[in-house]
């Protein structure tokens, strides 16, 4: 394997991750043998996807004197939480801009609730107002904090930029090292992609690795058009942030290489989670003992296996799927998912 050299970062994940084989699932429905790349289990607070790009996001705030993290999500967004956590775990100073506002008298639950213990602050806007002032927002935190004595360093949607990538391109890495130690040449991975960053970076990282393989995300928002566009734009800021790391990569192909998504899943819009989707959630969790989250992992999941029932990927021994956690997000669920079963 060629060797890359990363740019600095904070350690935060537990790595490496396992790579678990679902084979009550393949004995259950056929198909091809399922791997789970175990990403969920990065840490307890710190799970999923998220704190893999942290690693470098943070360590990039820290080596140049930020004080303070500024980023934005979904209300249960599971990024937010993840930043929120490092940033206390770091002495930073973190404020998240929220879309969406807490239900009058209700109790914070799943990620709010952990965002609010880890003593960040928080403004929440509505989706209308959010979706079009998001940079006026930033702008605004910014001086706040600036006014506190802080210097700010504000975190993409998603951790998902040419910095956040990292992350998964080194987790690319780590997937290689599991392919080999159990002997096994999967040609798909699959993974549920919300801000392009996860599949950017293990695009790029398995073109360095190993290029036989491709990466499929099956989108829980916005479309294939939008997500082609944003994952190349991520792996452009990628490339013209560290040309020099970058060399080894095969820039050439692949920063015109096409982006696999697998449409056709997001159902009634992001964040809501069919009958369907529930009961995937719920078949798993009996069948395998793996939780998935309704917003990402349980939707993408629910894809990756309607496409098998319709006959995608039934050539392939071996298919790879990355739980990248989100399991807080799934207790907001818990009328729908007691009601689903
Ligand atoms: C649990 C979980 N899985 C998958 C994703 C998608 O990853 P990305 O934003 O890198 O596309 C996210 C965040 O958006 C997430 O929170």
């Amino acid at each position: 394997m060629l060797t890359i050299t990363y740019p600095d970062k904070v350690t935060l994940a537990h790595t490496p991750t396992p790579l678990q084989p679902l084979r009550r699932l393949q004995a259950d429905t056929g198909g091809p043998l399922i791997w789970l790349k175990r990403d969920d289990m990065t840490g307890s607070t710190l799970s999923g996807n998220k704190v893999r790009k942290l690693e470098f996001i943070a360590a990039k705030a820290i080596n140049n004197n930020f004080t303070a993290l500024v980023t934005c999500g979904g209300i249960q967004s599971n990024h937010c939480r993840a930043t929120a956590l490092v940033a206390a775990q770091l002495g930073l100073r973190c404020h998240l801009i929220l879309r969406g506002e807490p239900i009058d008298g209700a109790v914070a639950d799943g990620n709010l609730l952990l965002n609010e213990l880890s003593g960040c602050s928080i403004s929440y806007h509505s989706s209308a107002y959010y979706n079009t002032n998001l940079s006026e927002l930033f702008r605004l935190t910014e001086n706040q904090l600036q006014a506190e004595g802080h210097r700010v360093f504000n975190v993409p949607t998603g951790g998902s930029n040419g910095d956040g990538i990292w992350g998964y391109i080194a987790a690319a890495e780590e997937l290689c090292r599991d392919f080999c130690h159990y002997g096994i040449h999967p040609q798909s991975i699959i993974v549920a992609t919300g801000s392009g960053g996860t599949q950017a970076g293990l695009m790029t990282g398995m073109s360095c690795f190993d290029s036989s393989i491709s990466v499929y995300g099956v989108n829980v928002c916005d479309d294939a058009s939008y997500f082609s566009s944003k994952i190349q734009q991520d792996i452009t800021d990628w490339h013209s942030k560290y040309p020099l790391e970058a060399e080894p990569f095969n820039c050439g192909e692949l920063l015109k290489a096409r982006v696999n998504i697998i449409e056709g899943y997001v159902g009634d819009g992001y964040a809501i989670a069919n009958a369907a989707v529930l009961a995937t959630i719920s078949r798993m969790s009996r069948l395998e003992g793996v939780v998935f989250d309704p917003v990402y992992t349980g939707k993408a999941f629910h894809g990756l296996l309607s496409e098998i029932k319709k006959g995608r990927f039934l050539d392939q021994k071996d298919l790879v799927f990355v739980h990248t956690g989100g399991l807080f997000g799934l207790f907001p669920f818990a009328k729908q998912l007691a009601s689903s079963h």
